[in-house]
């Protein structure tokens, strides 16, 4: 038995383009992955978030649901062409009364708003430009940020900037796997270095409009990777590599205001860093209130000899793509990991989070919150037209646990949420994975909770870990 106490945030999330569905309405610009996804080929079964489940018209059932179960805190997010079409110049007042609606119902019930600003859907215009890859694209971000703030500053007291920059990058722009959908190395870089400037420009945006008391936060899918063999330098060498170019090319300069010097050792063969201006580093180094973790796996490195005869082994975690997100690190392979694994073949692994939470704590002593945590299983559901998701409870279960061991060995962790409240578009794989605590019937758009819901009303009720 275990007690998180009254102020830790309990919570779930979803994302915009994820839930909301009504693409061309309201005067919602095309996003990226509106471009993306219907590009044939790019998404699992060709879905598209056009309808998605609906939550631009069921706003307000489902803010009803989340106070019935119980939670504390909504993690969602605002998609900048609903709001600004074309991702520059005047604002849509229809799109931005979505967002003032859903935080004044939220409110109503006692939920607190947690803002995500970007999370994957760029306004597909400023694509043309180059996306990530032009600088402007993160000046116009701080500005759409500035916007938001304005609009909504008085009723929300958390903003993240960014969710998961690493996929927007890597994914996005080096393996192709996501929208724009671009398998250039360099180009994957550039895009890293303009996220971290567009964090750390809305970050001042932000607190330009609010004050600088306003509070802000990033989130990142930090990896946790293990070394294949600990003993063998190649493969501890191999971890650090994935480190460099998945973990502290975001960390490093937002929270300490410099690159790893290995990373841009590591990748010199590629680029000689000079879209980095002088100032930059300075301008992304803005003091963060909370850092975002979102963690599902483990993934384990070791180094890889080309002459060594065998086949390559790649992990399938991050998308089946011919091209590495992993830039810089060609010497460095990703073995699958064993079991056991959910339906996206991701391995469970609560210690990871342990870890990962108490290194972050350690080497960057920022507060805390887990802005993401789930599964997604094969769900059945039972002649009571109920999913009875025990696999998923347990899974839970045991990343709260985590997070509980990683409070008390001194983490400053403040907060979980679960990912996700309800089933929805995950990204290349569609509506084929199912992450939700929250079923929802695809042909009908009924919500039913699953087992997992009721568990963790119970929890979030009782602030207290069953044994
Ligand atoms: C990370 C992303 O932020 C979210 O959009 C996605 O659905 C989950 N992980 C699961 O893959």
């Amino acid at each position: 038995m275990t007690t998180f106490g009254p102020d830790f945030l309990w919570g779930s999330a979803t994302a915009a383009y994820q839930v909301e569905g009504a693409a061309s309405e309201g005067g919602r610009g095309p996003s990226i992955w509106d471009v993306f996804s219907r590009t044939p080929g790019k998404t699992l079964n060709g879905d598209t978030g056009d309808v998605a489940i609906d939550h631009y018209h069921r706003m307000r059932e489902d803010v009803a649901l989340m106070a019935e179960l119980g939670l504390r805190a909504y993690r969602f997010s605002i998609s900048w062409p609903r709001v600004q079409p074309g991702g520059r110049g005047p604002l849509n007042t229809t799109g931005v009364a979505f967002y003032s609606d859903l935080v004044d119902t939220l409110r109503e019930y006692g939920i607190t708003p947690v803002v995500t600003l970007y999370h994957w859907d760029l306004p597909a215009e400023l694509q043309e430009t180059g996306g990530w890859t032009d600088r402007e694209t993160a000046y116009a971000f701080a500005e759409y940020a500035r916007l938001m703030a304005r609009e909504l500053g008085d009723r929300v007291e958390m903003w993240t900037t960014l969710n998961e920059p690493w996929c927007t990058a890597f994914l996005g722009y080096a393996s192709g796997v996501h929208a724009p959908g671009i398998a250039d190395p360099v180009a994957a870089l550039q895009a890293a270095h303009h996220l971290n400037l567009a964090h750390g420009l809305a970050t001042s945006a932000i607190r330009g409009e609010l004050g600088p008391g306003a509070k802000v936060a990033v989130t990142l899918n930090t990896h946790v990777n293990r070394p294949a063999d600990p003993g063998n330098p190649g493969d501890v060498d191999a971890v650090r590599r994935v480190d460099a170019v998945g973990n502290r090319i975001f960390l490093d300069p937002m929270l300490r205001g410099t690159y790893p010097q290995d990373l841009i050792e590591d990748v010199a063969h590629l680029t000689d860093f000079s879209f980095v201006r002088e100032g930059d580093t300075a301008l992304i180094h803005q003091p963060v209130d909370v850092l975002g973790v979102n963690y599902y796996c483990t993934g384990i490195a070791r180094a890889y000899a080309a002459d060594s005869g065998g086949e390559r082994e790649t992990s399938t975690t991050h998308g089946d793509s011919a091209h590495s997100p992993w830039v810089g690190a060609d010497d460095v392979e990703l073995p699958p990991v064993p079991g056991p694994h959910t339906a996206m073949g991701w391995n469970i692994d609560p210690d990871g989070l342990v870890e990962l939470l108490l290194r972050l704590d350690r080497e960057y002593g920022v507060p805390l919150m887990v802005t993401e945590n789930g599964a997604a299983f094969d769900d059945e559901v039972g002649g009571d037209g109920v999913v009875h998701d025990a696999d998923r409870i347990g899974y839970l279960h045991g990343h709260i646990d985590a997070v509980r061991r990683a409070r008390a060995a001194g983490a400053d962790v403040r907060g979980y949420f679960v990912w996700s409240l309800f089933d929805n578009f995950e990204w290349a794989y569609g509506y084929e994975r199912r992450f939700g605590i929250v079923r929802v019937d695809y042909d009908t758009q009924e919500r039913t909770p699953k087992d997992s819901a009721r568990w963790y009303a119970e929890l979030v009720r009782t602030g207290v870990l069953p044994a």
